[in-house]
């Protein structure tokens, strides 16, 4: 294969915390090991708009503490057009970029699986999303700090829920997963967490109103993983008010404040871990896989396997969340 001298570096599609500390891992890691590094801004889009500046080991100094990307993000539909993907292979050819590293969620590795392929182009993924909706990977970089911000939040809604003795619906964000609701709802004493992955199972509301919410205490609160299968927090507030006007019901829509924040160790370690290991990835010949995590181990997932939407949930969690809600 050709020797690999220069890499770029993009992230992608919604920010999360702990992408700085992988930019600035893999920045250090490839220089280390006598590379160049191009950081490549706003995504797909900058790369196709030519937003390319090299990057030294001081351009990612006192970063790892910040949220957000300091490489900015976009999500790109240019890139998804063949002309859009060949601008973009020309433009790395003109920087003499060699592989490229993306650090983004389901879209942004779905985009980079197909710029691999098509142009045969050495790629290496980093998950970076809150929604943890990667297959392959037990964390995705953004998860935990992103749970720690709705444990935080909820835990503020309670003080209140609880003074006026009120049903709280609090959504959530994962687009069409329910890690963050699950987790969420566990980590801090919530009585359901309303996911997609057994929405087709159980009508998820009535099991809860046949259990009378939590009866044993005045004030609910119930987290809902925001998605059309849901209906989302509003939709179920309307049921509600609908079918059990007895309750005073509330909502919350905690929205983009899950996105940001300094992240947590978890997440900075993660990313560091995760960001040197696509280094070691591309000097092993790796082509086209994403870096996961399993069972505190260093993963190498094949694009095609972590894209494929279909992330189980751990259904002991759920079982949990059951037994401590009575
Ligand atoms: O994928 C991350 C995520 O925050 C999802 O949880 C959410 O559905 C989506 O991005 C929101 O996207 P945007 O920031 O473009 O509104």
């Amino acid at each position: 294969m050709a020797e690999i001298k220069t890499i770029g570096i993009l992230t992608s599609g919604g920010d999360a915390p702990g992408m700085n500390a992988a930019i600035r891992s893999v920045t250090r890691a490839a220089i280390f090991n006598d590379l160049k590094v191009k950081g490549i801004y706003r995504g797909y889009r900058g790369l196709i708009d030519d937003e390319i500046v090299e990057f030294k080991t001081q351009n990612v100094s006192n970063i790892i503490q910040q949220g957000g990307t300091i490489l900015k993000t976009a999500r790109c539909a240019e890139f998804m057009t063949v002309e859009g993907r060949q601008l973009a292979y020309d433009i790395l050819r003109r920087h003499q970029i060699d592989a490229l590293v993306v650090i983004g969620g389901d879209g942004s590795l779905t985009g980079a699986r197909v710029f691999a392929n098509e142009f045969n182009f050495p790629i290496i993924g980093l998950p970076g999303t809150i929604d943890n909706d990667l297959y392959g990977t037990d964390s995705t970089i953004g998860y935990d700090t992103a749970l720690n911000t709705i444990m935080d939040c909820v835990d503020k809604i309670r003080d209140t829920a609880t003074s006026h003795e009120r049903l709280f619906f609090i959504e959530v964000m994962g687009r069409n997963a329910g890690f963050l609701a699950l987790n969420g709802a566990i980590a801090s004493g919530a009585e359901a967490a309303i996911i997609p992955e057994i929405s087709t199972e159980v009508d998820q509301l009535a099991e809860l109103i046949q259990n009378g919410f939590r009866k044993s205490k005045n004030s609910s609160i119930v987290l809902v993983a925001e998605s059309p299968i849901t209906g989302g927090a509003m939709g179920m507030a309307e049921r509600v008010k609908k079918e059990f006007p007895r309750y005073d019901v509330r909502v919350t829509i905690l929205g983009h404040l899950q996105r940001g924040g300094s992240p947590t160790a978890h997440d900075r370690i993660l990313a560091s871990r995760m960001g040197a290991a696509a280094i070691d990835a591309l000097m092993e010949d790796q082509r086209n896989v994403m870096i996961g995590i399993k069972n505190d181990d260093i993963v190498y997932v094949p694009f095609s396997k972590a894209i494929k939407n279909d992330k189980p949930i751990n259904r002991e969690l759920l079982n949990t969340l059951r037994r401590l809600s009575i």
